[in-house]
Parts: C-alpha cells; structure tokens; sequence
C-alpha cells in the first residue's frame, strides 16, 4: 500500500522546499525561483534551481532533480520511506500506520542496532582479559584511555564465533547480522562466522549518531592491515567520512583531510578535533561535496611517500572542484600525522599547529613539486617549468592572486613579469574556452538527449519527444484541460515509452481528482523523477498555451501516421525476408 496522498500533501506543505534546502547550501532569489551552487556535482555558477511554485529542484549542471524528498534522499543518503521518515519528524507529523512497505526500512534500523551492539560488544572485550593484546598495542600507540573511549575503539577476539553468538543472544537474527556485515554466512551449512577476528576496531558514526561501519587493524605486520565494513544498506564507503561526527562540531570552517583511522585519532588526542579521514579507499567527489557542507578550507595531510603525493594531486583536483579552498601539509621526515606526535604528549598540538602554519596552498604545492622535476641551471628546463606554472597559476580564479603568483615566479626564472603574465593571460582565455565548451557539449547533449538514459527513444526520435514533453508540461500547469486532450489524442500516439508512460500516470491522477506530482518520488526511480520535475519545470508558462497545445496535439499526430507508413513498409519487407528463412529452413 502505498503512503496516503493527503499525508505526502501536508508532508510537503510542512516542509518547505526552500527552507529545508536552505540548511543545507546558500540560496538567492531569482524572480520567483531560488538558486544557488549544486550540493550534488562541483561547480563555481549556480545551476542548481528551486521552483517554489511546484515545491521542485532540477540542476542543470547534472540533471539532478526532484521535490523535497527526493532532494532529503540524496542529500541524506536514505531511499524513499526513510526521507519521508525524515521529513515527518522534521515537521512534527507522525507516520501513518501499515499504508507503505517499509521492510527495508526495518531491516536498516536492525544493522544500526546490531553496529551499536557490536560496537559495545568490541569496546567492552578490549578492556576484559580477552581484549588485553587489544589494549596494549592501543596503549603502544599511545592513545590514552579517555581518547579510546572517546572514539569507542574496540577489540574483536581471535574466537570466530563470539560476537555472532553475542548477537544472537540479544536475538538478532543470522540474516540481520550478515546483511550488517559483521558476519558472512558458511558456503558449507547456514551457520555464520565473525567478519573480524583478532583486530582492533575502529567504529564509523554517521552525522546522527548511528554507528554504519567498522575499520579492524591487525596487530602485526600481517596483510591485510585493515579490513573494513563492505558497503551494506546503512553504508556506503565512497560517502562516508570517520570522524566527521566529531569534525563538524568545533564550529571552525576547516577540515584536516588525513589518510588513515591512526591519524585522526592522534590529532585529535592532541587536541585538534577538525580531522577526518576516508575509509579505506581513495578521496571520491561525493566526499568532496560532503565537506564542502562543513567547509570552505580542507587541508590535506597525507603521507609523504609517492602513494601519498599522488593522491595529494587527486585531492587537490577533487575538493577544487567542490569549491574549496586548499591548504597542503608537508611533514617533517615523511612522517604520517600519528608518527609525528608520537612521543610529543602535551606538546604535540602545538607543534602540530605549527606545522599547519608553515603550511602552503594547493598552487604552492603543486608549483614545488613541478619545479622539482627540472634543473633550475638549465635554460630550456626554465622554459618548461614557466609553461608548466602557468597552466598550474591559471587554475586561480583570482585575478590579485594570479598577479601576485606571476610576480614571484618572474623573480624566480628571470623573466619580466609582463611576459608570465601574457602567458598566463593565454593560458587562462584557454582553460576558460575549454571549461565553457565542455560544459556546453554536457547541457547539449542533455538536451539532444543521447544519453538520456530515462527516455531511451529520444535520440531517435527528438521531434515527437519534444512536442509530448511540452503537452506532459501543459497539462501538468492546465489539469482542468485533460479531458479535452484526451478527446483528441489517443495514449497509442506517444511514440517514447517513458512519456507514454508518465503520460497515462498523470492522466489517470488527475482523472482521479490527485494533484498530478505528488507521488511522483516513490512511484518512479530518482532518475525518472528527475526527468519528470526536468519536464515539469523547463516549459515555461508563456508557451503553454492552448494555441500551443494544440500545436504539440498536431505534432503527435503527424508523427505518428509518418511513423506508421514507414514501419508498414519496413514490416512487410522483413515479413518477406522472414518467411524466406523459413522456407529455407524447412528445406534443409
Ligand atoms: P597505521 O599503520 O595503523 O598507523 O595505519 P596508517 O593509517 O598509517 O596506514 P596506511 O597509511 O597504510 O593506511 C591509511 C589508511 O588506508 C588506513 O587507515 C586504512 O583506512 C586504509 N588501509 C590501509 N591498509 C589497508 C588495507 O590493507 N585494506 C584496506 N581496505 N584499507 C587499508
Ligand atoms: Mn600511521
């Protein structure tokens, strides 16, 4: 059964699109729409619109798109029923009772718990005898009883069916327990065994509070050093950060972006609380737009090794796109964060922030590290290393700032500051070209629709997709006029299988005296409710107008009896051919 349409009614009217939006980027008004920088792609110019009169958003820069719940499940990770969950608690409304399958929902909440438990389980195992190798190699490490608790790290034993065992007794499931991750179940009978053994473990906790994941590290020099959680319904690895629980409380705008568990947690014993990390993987843009969210400056402070350098460049490349500022951290000795404090007790926050000091920016590092690859002695290398920099300094979006950089590196080289700065002037007019282009071929080919992949038919046929959208948007904004469209055309005339589809959807609501979107986000998949609001939303009031309604009628039309003519004369050709093969076949 699906959800009450009055109940999604009021969700919506209690949970203003805008305001709701608003808590989570920065909106200006434009006429009667809202825009403002997109929290799902990278950008600089804001293609991301709210339409306050139909409570939708649609981005034009990555064709995302929807009404509010859509946009609380993307933004918040969650699927349908628990957006909605969501935005009913956020206004104060209870949830209608047995109306909607929330299967999924139920099971989300027994990995939760069953994490917590677990989480509980490992914390408790590190400070009994059987956790005592757990805990000494934590305090090898230095951290201090009040930072293990802190973090709630844990100890998950070397007997493979403890935790499993535990579990059960509390009375979850094998099912519950395996979809969690925690166990795997035997190939051989339906037991299961413990996903960890013999590790330290390092809970993840999302923004509300909910333990999703663990981190386990070995305590020898065995492989793998660390295992983590595999993606299960309440985690996702490549949109999750550990420690951005704790990061986004200290009400600084900074984060420091380290490589591993060990380093955040040092940095924080030492009394800076703004670190986090990524979970075993390399830094993803989703991440990037994550922190983007507690953040306008993210220094980077990964390993010195190559490994280390070269996904300090992806980063840089990743969070740029994201709109951050960047700051690069380079440690004395090659060391990891964690390395560095060690043994530096009280004094260690200090000396780390000293470090954070002498830190540079993104372009400084990057200029550092292209001019390490030439000799400085050498006159063509000089010349490399100009062309280099200035492709590196035309990044900067910031006219002073490309000055100020093209005065040092004239100094630098030995060049006059005129001729960096004609360079860098080419270079810049290029990049610029090149952005622009390709941000046209991406809305462009949006538009045309070859890689629409909601609508599969409209490459093929772009004019009657055309004229079947606007009829779509005509009626969405003219509900009173379907029975005279529907008098004049048949649901057989639309040609694309989607709009058929969304056609007959629509028709039938409103018939039914519905308003035509509401169910739109749980009746049809994020990408299709992002086609629909697209529709909805990108047909202005000035062309639907019955005149033009009746145009996109004639239109269908058209289409269609030109369609059937050529199809008939297709159909008969392989009618032939067919009968042919048959005849042959039957010969043989
Ligand atoms: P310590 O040796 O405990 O100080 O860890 P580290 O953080 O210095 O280790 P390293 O630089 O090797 O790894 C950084 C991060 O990468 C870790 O915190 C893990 O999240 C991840 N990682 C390291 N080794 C593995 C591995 O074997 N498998 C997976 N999935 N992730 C790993
Ligand atoms: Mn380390």
């Amino acid at each position: 059964m699906p959800l009450p349409e009055g109940f999604l009614q009021e969700l919506k009217m209690r949970n203003d699109i805008t305001e709701v939006a608003s808590s989570y980027m920065n909106l200006a008004r434009r006429g009667r729409n809202m825009v403002g920088l997109c929290p799902f792609h990278g950008e600089k110019t804001p293609s991301f619109n709210i339409y306050t009169e139909n409570g939708s958003f649609y981005c034009f820069g990555c064709g995302v798109g929807g009404d509010i719940i859509t946009f609380i499940m993307k933004i918040e990770n969650l699927d349908y029923i628990d957006a909605v969950k969501f935005l009913a608690q956020r206004a104060g409304m209870e949830m209608p009772e047995n109306t909607f399958d929330d299967s999924m929902s139920q099971l989300r909440k027994r990995i939760y718990e069953a994490n917590r438990q677990a989480a509980r389980f490992f914390h408790k195992q590190l400070y009994s005898p059987i956790g005592e190798k757990g805990l000494s190699y934590f305090h090898s490490r230095e951290l201090a009883d009040t930072t293990i608790k802190h973090f709630g790290l844990g100890y998950a034993d070397s007997d493979r069916f403890s935790l499993c065992n535990h579990l059960k007794s509390l009375g979850f499931k094998n099912s519950e327990i395996v979809a969690a991750n925690l166990a795997f179940q035997s190939k051989r009978s339906n037991s299961i065994y413990d996903r960890f053994n013999d590790r330290v473990m390092f809970p993840i906790i999302d923004l509300r509070g909910n333990v999703i994941a663990f981190g386990g590290r070995i305590l020898t020099d065995e492989k793998p050093k660390y295992l983590n959680t595999s993606d299960t319904p309440v985690f996702k690895k490549s949109a999750n950060l550990f420690s951005l629980n704790n990061a986004k409380n200290t009400g600084s705008r900074t984060l420091i972006l380290c490589e591993g568990y060990m380093d955040v947690i040092a940095v924080n014993q030492a009394g800076i609380q703004n670190a986090v990390a990524t979970l075993g993987t390399a830094l993803t843009s989703e991440q990037a737009l994550l922190m983007k969210r507690y953040a306008d400056e993210v220094i980077i402070c990964y390993d010195a090794d190559e490994a280390g350098q070269k996904a300090t460049q992806r980063a840089i490349e990743l969070l740029r796109n994201a709109g951050l500022s960047i700051k690069v951290i380079s440690i004395p000795q090659g060391k990891d964060p964690d390395e560095f404090l060690r043994g530096k007790g009280d004094k260690g926050g200090q000396a780390f922030r000293n470090v954070i000091e002498r830190s540079g920016n993104d372009i400084e590092y990057r200029l550092s590290k292209a001019k390490s690859k030439f000799n400085m002695e050498a006159s063509e290398d000089k010349v490399s290393y100009l062309n280099e920099a200035v492709k590196i300094l035309a990044t900067l979006d910031n006219a002073v700032e490309q000055e100020v950089y093209a005065s040092k590196l004239s100094a630098e080289i030995g060049v006059s500051k005129e001729a960096v700065m004609q360079q860098l002037k080419k270079q810049v007019s290029k990049r610029y070209k090149e952005k622009r282009t390709k941000e046209f071929r991406g809305i462009q080919s949006r538009l045309n629709g070859r890689d629409d992949k909601v609508n599969t038919d409209r490459y093929q046929k772009p004019r009657v997709t055309a004229a079947e959208e606007a009829l779509i948007a005509y009626i969405i904004k003219h509900p009173d006029r379907i029975s005279y469209v529907n008098s004049k055309l048949s649901d057989d005339k639309f040609q694309t299988a989607f709009n058929k589809k969304l056609y007959i959807y629509i028709r039938d609501r409103i018939k039914e005296g519905k308003d035509p979107l509401t169910t739109v986000s749980g009746d049809f998949t994020t990408e299709e409710a992002a086609k629909i609001y697209q529709i909805a939303n990108s047909y202005s009031t000035q062309i639907a107008t019955d005149k033009s309604m009746q145009e996109y009628i004639d239109v269908i039309n058209d289409e269609f009896l030109k369609y059937k003519t050529k199809d008939a004369g297709n159909a008969s050709m392989e009618d032939i051919q067919e009968r042919l093969r048959r005849l042959k076949d039957n010969h043989q």
